[in-house]
């Protein structure tokens, strides 16, 4: 089939940065005169916004790039974006020969130009702004959903925990002003957006660039936009949580009920080595903050296990911090030795068979204690936003303010549409899920 060379196709790996970045590029290239195909058969330009957080995030692109290489006869030309682009630089094109460009999240500002450039048969390559002091704001951002939407405050990390590339693919940390931010939120209320969830890799160290507002007054601001029902801001960093935050969300009833607090380890010893800036007390310290406030609010984590060095006792110590804060959920990783980081230096490799162990007895852990945890919510009446429907089922797909999935039945002659705001008592608890009913 011959296709447009104005049709483009975008696969993204990684995390919501990267999920929001593809709808800035989508926008931008749409306003390029571009059009977005669904499959790469149709697809005059092939994109792929990459992540490398861990090894195998890394190899998906090369696996996906390698599996489409015969269609580069056809005259199809590939992308890499995001951080593997910037992390790789020129030696994506020594890997893969058939692309022709590679560009890293600080240079998405360029891709028109970049775009005349590979249309004319040159490579592009935009890797050089990671020192720059602008955002990627863009008027043309393509969001998939319609009642929901992302919002990036702050891009770039500037902390080098010696385990992680961020600092190296995403650049230095640069926040937006507090009333671009409040503009954006204002102009998606219009929209019928209800939900915003401001974005960072460390949202909680913005710095309003024109000075006005703190990270919690912005929090509040954006809470306070009429329409918005739900505010959500992921990730926090523990070095840089203030009790401001937790203080404004027992103030602004929209501001949701979760924080997600990484703590990595729960070992002092090795929260040092992995530079975290934190020691375990510090960061028990800010949970009993979240703990004594007037509303409930669930707190999730990141662990690593099998940092370099990590003893047996050291883990277990990670597993004691499990019991003390009690976690809602938790997301467990294997350390992944990452390009340019300085814990590669760092000796006594934990072998793989036993960070395996280490995880999965981390994950069993949390399992059970998610499993005695939960049945606090029997019988409680709670909202949801209502997110589809599971037609095998029979039931609707709801998430709770806290970020949980609280999936449902409803009266036949109930039909409750996608995006409101149901109540439902919970009525089964579930490790990972809950059960309800939606009240009439
Ligand atoms: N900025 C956030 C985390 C962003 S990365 C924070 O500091 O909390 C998301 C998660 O990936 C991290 O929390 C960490 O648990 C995990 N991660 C990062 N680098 C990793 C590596 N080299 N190996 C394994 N997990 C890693
Ligand atoms: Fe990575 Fe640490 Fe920055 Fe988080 S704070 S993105 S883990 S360097
Ligand atoms: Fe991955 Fe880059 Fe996000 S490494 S987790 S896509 S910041």
């Amino acid at each position: 089939m011959a296709e447009s060379p104005k049709t483009f196709y975008l696969e993204t790996f990684g995390c919501q940065m990267n999920v929001h970045d593809s709808e800035k590029v989508i926008g931008t290239l749409v306003s390029e005169g571009y059009r977005q195909v669904p499959t790469v058969e149709e697809a005059g330009l092939v994109l792929y916004n990459t992540c490398s957080i861990r090894d195998k995030a890394e190899q998906k692109v090369f696996h996906r790039l390698a599996d489409y290489k015969k269609l580069q006869k056809q005259g199809k030309k590939f992308g890499v974006l995001g951080c593997v682009a910037q992390q790789e630089g020129a030696k994506v094109f020594e890997r893969a020969p058939y692309v022709s460009l590679v560009c890293g999240s600080a240079s998405y500002r360029n891709l028109p130009e970049m775009l005349i450039q590979i249309e004319a048969g040159e490579r592009a390559t935009g890797l050089d702004d990671r020192q720059t002091d602008k955002c990627f704001e863009t008027e043309f951002t393509a969001r998939t959903n319609p009642h929901r939407g992302y919002i990036t405050i702050i891009e770039g990390c500037d902390k080098f925990c010696a385990y992680c590339v961020v600092p190296f693919t995403r650049g230095k940390e640069r926040s937006r002003t507090s009333d671009s931010v409040l503009d954006e939120a204002r102009q998606m209320a219009d929209l019928g957006y209800s939900e915003i969830q401001l974005l960072g890799q460390n949202v909680n160290s913005y710095k309003d660039s024109a000075g006005k507002r703190s990270f919690a007054e912005l929090l509040a601001a954006v809470g306070e936009v009429p329409g918005i029902r739900r505010v959500r801001f992921t990730t926090s960093h523990p070095r840089d949580f203030g009790r401001d935050i937790v203080q404004a969300i027992d103030a602004v009833p929209t501001l949701c009920d979760h924080v997600h607090l990484p703590v990595q380890s729960g070992s002092t010893r090795v929260l040092d080595a992995m530079q975290r800036l934190y020691t375990r007390e510090q960061y028990l310290e800010r949970i009993s903050w979240m703990k004594a406030a007037r509303r409930e609010i669930s707190i999730t984590s990141d662990i690593i296990v099998g940092f370099p060095g990590e003893t047996e006792a050291e883990f277990e110590e990670t597993l004691s911090l499990l019991d003390d804060v009690q976690y809602d959920a938790i997301f467990g990783f294997k350390y992944s030795p990452r390009p340019n980081t300085p814990a590669l230096k760092l000796e006594d490799a934990i072998p793989d068979e036993e960070k395996v162990r280490r995880l999965a007895v981390v994950n069993e852990k949390q399992r059970d204690l998610q499993r005695k945890a939960n049945d606090r919510h029997l019988g409680k009446i709670v909202e949801v936003m209502v997110e589809g429907k599971n037609e095998a089922r029979q039931q609707w797909i709801g998430r709770t303010s806290q970020n949980k999935v609280l999936n449902f039945t409803a009266g036949e002659s109930t039909v409750p549409s996608v995006g409101s705001y149901v109540p439902v008592i919970i009525t089964v608890c579930f490790p990972n899920s809950l059960l309800g009913e939606m009240v009439v």
